[in-house]
């Protein structure tokens, strides 16, 4: 039996999950996955090729003609799609105004699921994402579940978008926000909750030193 360690950080969008594990990758030297990319990259392939939701059989061809990889270059998450790099491609207003259906549908999760199992098996690993602690790896040695304030979510996405989107506007992001929670929590596939033995983090007050030092303190034990 593999007795690697696992980090499962689950939470709403736009909560500092991906700031956080990557700063314990860092720290720990884990391996980073970066789970939501993942379903962003699976979209805009979707939007690419006008695939439709409601077509089973069209997604299933699909998803055998995506090939996802992360390239991990100073803790940046890249990702390929097919071997073209979509890292930035997959953050922008299109991907994410679709992804939430995209993650909805049943085909999408199991083939996700399978991969992001597969990066964990046996090394340690840090990966963030909605159902991580509880569908991913239900038996991770630590799992957080985040959460914040919605309108300083809101102003921290706007504040990384808004370099790369001069149109962007603070309440689009609140409202994208807002609408992506909803559809996580409610979905009928693997919907966005939290595991009954995560550990709550609420860091609409917390530096990212102190999500850190939090975080850093409840995975210790498992630390050889
Ligand atoms: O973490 P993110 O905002 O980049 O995730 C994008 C979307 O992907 C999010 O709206 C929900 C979905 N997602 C999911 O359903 N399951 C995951 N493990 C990760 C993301």
């Amino acid at each position: 039996m593999s007795n690697n360690i696992v980090v499962a950080i689950d939470g709403y969008s736009s909560c500092g999950k991906s700031t956080l594990a990557k700063a314990l990758a860092k720290k720990l030297h884990f391996i980073y996955v970066d789970s939501g990319a993942m379903y962003r990259a699976v979209t805009l392939y979707f939007l690419r090729n006008n695939i439709d939701l409601h077509n089973h059989e069209q997604i299933a061809e699909a998803l055998k003609d995506i090939h996802l990889n992360f390239h991990s270059r100073d803790y940046q998450t890249h990702i390929t799609l097919n071997d073209e790099e979509v890292s930035d491609e997959i953050r922008l207003m299109p991907v994410s105004e679709n992804v939430s259906a995209v993650s909805a549908v049943k085909e999408v999760r199991v083939e996700m699921v399978k991969q992001q199992q597969r990066m964990g098996q046996s090394k340690n690993v840090v990966m963030d994402g909605r159902d991580i602690g509880t569908v991913v790896f239900p038996h991770a040695q630590v799992k957080l579940f985040m959460t914040a304030d919605p309108k300083i979510r809101a102003e921290r996405r706007f504040k990384e978008l808004a370099p790369k989107n001069p149109d962007i506007t603070l309440e689009e992001v609140f409202e994208n926000l807002a609408h992506r929670d909803y559809q996580d929590t409610t979905r009928e596939e693997s919907p966005l909750t939290r595991a009954e033995d995560a550990i709550i983090l609420d860091n609409t007050d917390l530096t990212p030193d102190e999500q850190l030092q939090f975080a850093l303190d409840k995975i210790e034990p498992f630390l050889k």
